[in-house]
């Protein structure tokens, strides 16, 4: 067999677990078989750009945050026609049996429209994708994706700093948590780091609600907000302020920035072992002649039918970006 192997998208923590279990599993069930690592993702997909792994070359990686095959940013292959082409008749021309994917719902979607090319001219490349992202905003509800929970962990442990700080300074703070346009990480972040509130990307606000909740609070308060809540952490300071003012409640408003943090560092514990067996059961699969297909991250040892690419990279039968309402009352219940 031989395969290419492409982290696309935003890195996150587990990719390096799911490229050491592909390239492993690979070597250690089909010696005979090679891996080419795609370097920097669907660009160097469309560039040509690969290199060949060995065992050896993904030793000690599994708890590396980001990746080490690289990845970039590469909008334009959702538009232009002769890049998916290109792409597609790389994978034809190399000789690719499979092509293993791990990335966000951009790579998901990346996956379909090659896959659309790769059977319509009945070229041989199967791809299997693996959802790899810190937003959960991959098929999220068929699982969660991998570097989700390394991410929730980073979070934690940056709310409880600044709880520290803003504990023993009456203060209250807004924190602004990645997740594009997904609430799953600030939402998440804030239950886990008990966050007096998280702010989703399409809530309307009741400000004066919030201030209520600072007053009653002894001290601290802290306030996530997800990146793509339209005002920005100085536009939320500033209201928050003016109802201070006008109410002559005595509190300090400060903004911090966690976004870039989340993203990197080690894998978690979960993290490594969704990679680690999802890799392994998609080059089981592969060995097998698999079709083309979604993998969702449940836990190990879980067995569960992939989902047919043209499915999961539809988002309206596949994408919640926003929190189950039940996950809702029971953050409100804590609090
Ligand atoms: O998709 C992962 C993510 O970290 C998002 O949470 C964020 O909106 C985006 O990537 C940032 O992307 P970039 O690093 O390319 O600016």
């Amino acid at each position: 067999m031989k395969c290419a192997l492409l982290t696309g998208g935003g890195d996150c923590p587990g990719m390096n677990a799911f490229i050491r279990a592909v390239v492993r599993t690979v070597l250690n069930l089909s010696p005979e078989s090679q891996v080419w690592g795609v370097v920097d993702g669907w660009r160097g997909l469309v560039f040509g750009q690969y290199r060949l792994l060995g065992k050896r070359d993904v030793s000690g990686i599994a708890a590396l945050g980001g990746t080490i095959l690289g990845t970039m940013r590469f909008p334009e292959l959702a538009t232009n026609v002769e890049f998916q082409k290109q792409a597609a008749r790389n994978l034809e021309e190399g000789g690719f049996d499979y092509l293993f994917v791990i990335g966000g719902n951009g790579s998901v979607k990346a996956a379909w429209t090659l896959e659309q090319i790769l059977r319509r001219n009945s070229w041989r490349t199967r791809i299997l994708v693996a959802p790899g992202s810190i937003d959960n905003d991959v098929c999220n509800n068929y699982g969660t994706s991998i570097g989700f929970y390394s991410a929730l962990e980073r979070s934690l442990e940056m709310l409880s700093w600044i709880r520290d700080t803003a504990s023993s300074h009456r203060r209250v703070y807004l924190i602004r948590s990645m997740g594009r346009d997904s609430a799953y990480l600030a939402f998440y972040a804030g239950i886990i780091g008990g966050a007096e509130y998280a702010i989703r990307p399409h809530e309307t606000v009741d400000f004066e609600h919030l201030a209520e909740i600072a007053a009653q609070r002894d001290r601290d308060t802290i306030i996530v907000v997800s990146e793509a809540y339209p005002k920005s952490l100085r536009e939320i300071q500033e209201i928050l302020e003016g109802i201070f003012r006008r109410r002559g409640i005595e509190r300090e408003v400060r903004a911090v920035d966690m976004s870039y943090f989340q993203r990197g560092g080690k894998a978690s514990v979960t993290d490594i072992l969704r990679a680690s067996w999802l890799g392994y059961r998609m080059v089981c699969d592969a060995l097998r002649g698999a079709p083309s297909g979604f993998y969702a991250a449940y836990y190990i040892g879980h067995v569960q039918d992939p989902l047919p690419l043209e499915i999961a990279a539809d988002d309206a039968r596949t994408n919640h970006l926003d929190i189950p309402p039940e996950v809702i009352r029971m953050a409100l219940a804590l609090r």
